[in-house]
């Protein structure tokens, strides 16, 4: 009887200690990530903000069966970036006929940044309207007074209408004015090439406002927020300044990479450098990422090869050159590390979808190196 009381206590003991301190509920990558209430972490797509001492992670909360929207975003909150306990939905669809989030919506790549002038968390996500596929391509703003929310849908909204890049001269906007997109059937030619840098797309938009589909938000460290965000048909990426509230557009933005076909934008910076790394264009399937870097968030970006290396070796043994199965969704900075935040699709079961979280270290020439781990990081080790 003593015997058994001695084993209970210790059994005790250990399930304690392995919650303080995390070892057994260390988190592997390419396989399911159970939240404290047993299920696969169901926020996809999204970002991570730290806020008072406590983690938490938006994304997107996607159906066992099916592609579109039917909850809302998800978030979850964490102490030490292990377990996560499941904080309901924040961003709920609606139930009225022909609102803009409308149930069967699609709402994809939310980021979640808090102003500290207006104290209020602030989401922007890449929205689809209800029936339309991905036709609409629109960018959406809500905001909330707390970080699980609710929070409050604002609106939609294609992007620039009217407006040219900033740092495009007279010359160039006549050139771009000059194309007419409704000449190329046939694509990827270097004739049609050429037009999409000159900025074929963005006269053909001028009016209407420029597409939005996959995207991020990034906070500067002088508290200027910029959305990134794949344009032009997923061809070109746009950088825009978001006003002081980051509830709008200051109307200051720029083209990255016309033509280069990017998608997954995440940004970070490291010794006053910025870098970017984007996916290719392949919906669900997996393909070799990009490297950007510059000096400036407004450019000039120089691309660089794909920052992967090694293989995911016990995960499908996945190539670098298939960014491990992933594609990324946001680098997390924890600390003085930077963590690399990605989805493993699963396009049959999208809710069952992976995480992969890798740290980002620096080469003998500064540049990033990203290579396969087993553990996701712990705050700890951060
Ligand atoms: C991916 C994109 C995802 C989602 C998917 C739909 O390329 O990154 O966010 O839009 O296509 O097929």
């Amino acid at each position: 009887m003593k015997h058994h009381k001695t084993l209970l206590r210790l059994l005790v003991l250990f399930i304690t200690s392995c919650f303080a301190t995390a070892i057994c509920a260390q988190f592997k990558n390419g396989q399911l990530w159970l939240a404290t209430d047993g299920e696969h972490i169901n926020a996809h797509g999204g970002n991570i903000i730290f806020h008072e001492g406590t983690y938490y992670w938006y994304g997107e909360h996607r159906p066992y069966r099916g592609f579109t929207t039917e909850k809302g975003i998800a978030v979850y909150s964490s102490a030490d970036l292990q377990q996560w306990k499941n904080e309901g939905i924040a961003l709920s669809v609606s139930e009225e006929n022909g609102h803009d989030i409308e149930r069967g919506c699609i709402m994809e790549r939310p980021k979640v940044i808090y102003n500290k002038v207006t104290r209020k968390f602030v989401m922007l996500f890449h929205l689809e309207l209800k029936g339309r596929g991905y036709e609409a391509a629109r960018v959406a703003f809500a905001e909330s007074d707390s970080p699980t929310g609710p929070f409050r849908y604002l609106r939609s909204t294609r992007l620039h209408a009217g407006k040219w890049p900033f740092n495009m001269n007279q010359q160039q906007i006549a050139a771009a004015k000059n194309t007419d997109a409704s000449k190329w059937d046939k694509w990827w030619t270097p004739e049609w090439r050429k037009e999409v840098e000159k900025g074929m797309y963005l006269w053909r938009d001028m009016n209407s406002g420029q597409m939005s589909r996959d995207m991020t938000v990034y906070i500067d460290d002088d508290g200027r927020a910029y959305h990134l965000t794949s344009s032009q048909e997923n061809l070109t990426l746009l950088i825009s300044e978001l006003t002081n509230d980051y509830l709008d557009y200051t109307g200051r933005y720029v083209m990255v990479a016309p033509g280069g076909q990017n998608e997954a934008p995440c940004i970070f910076k490291h010794d006053g450098r910025y870098w970017l790394i984007c996916s290719g264009c392949t919906g669900w399937a997996p393909n070799e990422a990009r490297l950007f870097t510059a000096d400036n968030i407004w450019g000039p970006w120089h691309q660089l090869p794909s920052p992967f290396m090694g293989v995911a070796t016990g995960y499908h043994d996945m190539p670098a050159d298939k960014t491990f199965g992933a594609q990324g969704t946001y680098i997390m900075k924890t600390g003085k590390e930077f963590v690399f935040m990605a989805d493993i699709w699963n396009p049959r079961h999208l809710s069952q979808s992976l995480h992969l979280w890798l740290p980002i270290s620096f080469n003998e020439k500064e540049l990033p190196v990203i290579k396969w781990t087993d553990n996701v990081p712990n705050e700890a080790e951060l």
